[in-house]
């Protein structure tokens, strides 16, 4: 059986994390893309040369070149700026936007059968950008943003009640921006959800926490943003998709009347497999999640209004 084979455009922190990832797992052949010369190559070559001591038979390659790419299952965008401190992530929409045509235009020409999962911020305008370049259908363009604001989420809650983070489940929905949605109701701990664990002061501010979670990291950083745990996420998309395994994940996909809202990307759950996104899950909203949910769709619909044409 011929082995899988995944692009990954941008060989920054993300686009690199993310490749080690898959290679590490044996998941699949990684070919790093970057606009900058050298910088793929190199950490292609560095990433390969860990392949003996770590164990896998992944290949690892670096180019600048898109004919390099032709024949990939999947296709990771996380080419871009990223954000600086004191910089929103909306301030980047015209720069980014310019940035994701280009690469998806080039690299889908080359695989016209791949999944695109975008990373590029602001996450679901940029997903916009993708379908567009690409022509693709919705069930393959992909935007990775629930994942993480989730594992966020979880994060929090097994620290705040001292248990496992394998035991928490978190739900979070709508845009990737100040905007998101914890659900606070469908995230749990070994089934329990939260609200019976932890009073609404606590919980408000977990989810605060979460809505900040980027901005966080920037600030401590300085000079970048988050790129482990967005890294591991999009990793668990992949993984997904390659092997089949239905996973239920929270995604930015092009909603068409699901959750009321229509052709726009947002976050909710879908079952992602091979071929991308199988179906949307639709679960139903109380009135002030479904209000929360609106909200954080207008904020999308803002953004992709000022996407240039
Ligand atoms: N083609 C290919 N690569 C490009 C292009 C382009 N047109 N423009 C920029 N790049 C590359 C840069 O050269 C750089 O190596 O994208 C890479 C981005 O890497 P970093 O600056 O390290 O940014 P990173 O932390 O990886 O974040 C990338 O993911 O989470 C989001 O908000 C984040 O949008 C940002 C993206």
């Amino acid at each position: 059986m011929a082995r899988n084979k995944v692009t990954v455009i941008g060989a920054g922190n993300v686009g690199a994390t993310t490749a080690q990832r898959i290679a590490e797992a044996g998941l699949a052949d990684v070919v790093l893309v970057d606009i900058v010369e050298g910088l793929p190559q190199g950490k292609g070559l560095d990433l390969a040369e860990a392949a003996p001591v770590v164990g896998h038979d992944s290949r690892v390659t670096g180019t600048n070149d898109y004919a390099d790419t032709a024949g990939s299952d999947i296709i990771v965008v996380t080419s871009g700026l990223a954000r600086q401190p004191g910089m929103s992530r909306d301030d980047l929409l015209a720069k980014n936007a310019g940035i994701v045509k280009a690469v998806v235009e080039a690299s889908t020409k080359q695989s016209p059968d791949a999944v695109l999962i975008i990373v590029t911020n602001p996450l679901d305008a940029m997903c916009h950008v993708a379908m567009q370049a690409s022509g693709f259908p919705r069930e393959r363009v992909l935007g990775m943003a629930g994942v993480l604001d989730s594992a966020r989420f979880r994060t929090f809650i097994a620290e705040e009640l001292d248990v496992s983070v394998e035991d928490t489940h978190a739900f979070v929905l709508g845009g990737h921006g100040d905007t998101m949605v914890p659900l606070s109701r469908y995230s749990t701990v070994a089934g329990i959800p939260i609200t019976e664990l932890l009073p609404p002061d606590r919980i408000k501010a977990l989810e605060e926490r979460t809505a900040n979670g980027g901005a966080e990291v920037v600030a401590l950083l300085k000079t970048g943003s988050a790129f482990y745990a967005p890294a591991a996420s999009t990793f668990e998309m992949v993984d997904a998709i390659l092997r089949d395994r239905r996973r239920v994940l929270p995604c930015a996909v092009l909603l068409q009347d699901e959750y009321g809202v229509q052709d726009l990307f947002v976050g909710v759950p879908v079952v992602l497999g091979a071929g991308g996104m199988q179906r949307v899950i639709e679960i139903t909203l109380s009135a002030e999640e479904q209000a929360a949910f609106k909200k954080s769709a207008a904020a999308v619909q803002e953004l992709v209004d000022k996407l240039p044409a």
